[in-house]
């Protein structure tokens, strides 16, 4: 349906002025690139300048400096209906007094397609969102997440080349949210559409990216696939905001090519050599609740916190003077450990990740 089309953004920078004339670096010299088709998410705190971004993309604001390229054209001072760019908003934006095939054909109309082929088009949506049953409705006589869907077929017949979203699930129950994820993702595989989805939810961006880019004072902290940045974060600003992290220090005690050896409070772990820390060195390293091994032989220490959560038990640890958290998954049948007596674990050797200086 859609040519699928590269984005590029080069030293991308926002500075606002505010009425009092302070200057707000919203967005802070990204470069990033969107394969053809591929789906990113930008993930960050409140204020990081996810929105300023995809607006940026949009057309919505102007860049202070920089590029933007879809495909090998620098739209940087376009307005929005000259991008190959469609929007997905958060709060729907349809039109209320529009049924459901009058607000997906809208685009369209403007345009002043021939009545034919905006019948068509809007049909083969229609079936493609399987909506066909809603075309009548209006949407006030429809739930949050139909709506949403309704938001989502205007933005995808205009067969544009990129597709961007706006935290558009934010309004939605938890339930629904996971399935429209779950839609959102499928229908983008099978028209094919470069997506550029904005969130603060981690687990949303895990759902459904090919890239997660994460974001923070507006600036990249880390690019790459939802399982490089949830198993090697590269420090600990993205190790605490995906998922759940230990930081715990250890020391450089041996080197091979491929590996190092830590000394972890007098216990030798050999893991994978991410950093290029040197022999001798101190260093952070992150170990998820989940990596550790219950019950092995080199801690012993007294549990502060002991919770059943049904598919896994949590603990918190008191271990060299800091608190950390322990998951066992799967406690069906297992003893556990109440608050006050002492849990033995190990640490896996290759779920340590050393974080940059
Ligand atoms: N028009 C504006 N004038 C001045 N400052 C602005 C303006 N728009 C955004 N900002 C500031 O730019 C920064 C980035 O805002 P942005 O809306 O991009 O954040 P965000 O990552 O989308 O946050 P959220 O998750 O809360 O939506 C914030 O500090 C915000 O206060
Ligand atoms: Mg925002």
């Amino acid at each position: 349906m859609n040519n699928k089309i590269k984005v590029e953004l080069k030293n991308l920078t926002k500075i606002f002025v505010t009425n009092k004339n302070d200057q707000v670096k919203a967005v802070d010299n990204i470069n990033l690139t969107i394969e053809p088709g591929e789906f990113i998410c930008l993930l960050g705190p409140s204020g990081c300048g996810k929105t300023t971004a995809l607006r940026m993309l949009a057309g919505f604001e102007i860049p202070t400096t920089g590029e933007i390229f879809i495909g090998d054209k620098n739209v940087a001072n376009l307005t929005p209906d000259k991008r190959d760019t469609a929007m997905v908003f958060q709060n729907y934006a349809l039109f209320p007094h529009m049924n459901v095939y009058n607000n997906i054909a809208y685009g369209l109309k403007i345009q002043k397609l021939p009545k034919k082929e905006i019948e068509e088009r809007v049909e083969k949506i229609l079936n493609l969102m399987k909506m066909k049953d809603f075309a009548d409705r209006v949407p006030s006589e429809m739930s949050g997440g139909q709506q949403q869907r309704v938001s989502l077929a205007r933005a995808l017949i205009m067969e544009s080349g990129v597709l961007l979203f706006d935290e558009p699930l934010s309004n939605l129950d938890a339930k629904l949210r996971i399935h429209m994820r779950d839609e959102i993702r499928k229908i983008q595989k099978q028209v094919g559409i470069s997506s550029i989805y904005v969130t603060h939810d981690q687990e949303e961006a895990m759902g459904l990216s090919d890239k997660i880019v994460i974001m923070k004072d507006g600036a990249i902290q880390q690019v790459g696939s939802p399982r490089a940045i949830y198993q090697k974060p590269v420090n600990e600003f993205v190790a605490q905001f995906i998922g759940r992290a230990n930081i715990l220090e250890g020391k450089i005690v041996a080197e091979k090519e491929k590996t190092v050896s830590l000394d972890v409070h007098g216990i030798i772990y050999e893991t994978e050599k991410t950093t290029d820390h040197s022999l001798g060195q101190n260093i952070k390293f992150m170990i998820r609740p989940e990596s550790f091994i219950i019950g092995g032989k080199d801690f012993k220490v007294p549990v502060t916190k002991s919770i059943f959560m049904g598919s896994h038990h949590e603990y918190e640890v008191k271990l060299f003077g800091n608190i950390y958290e322990i998951s066992e998954n799967n406690p069906m049948r297992k003893k556990t450990v109440k608050v006050g007596e002492e849990l033995s674990f190990s640490m896996d050797p290759n779920s340590i990740h050393i974080l940059e200086k």
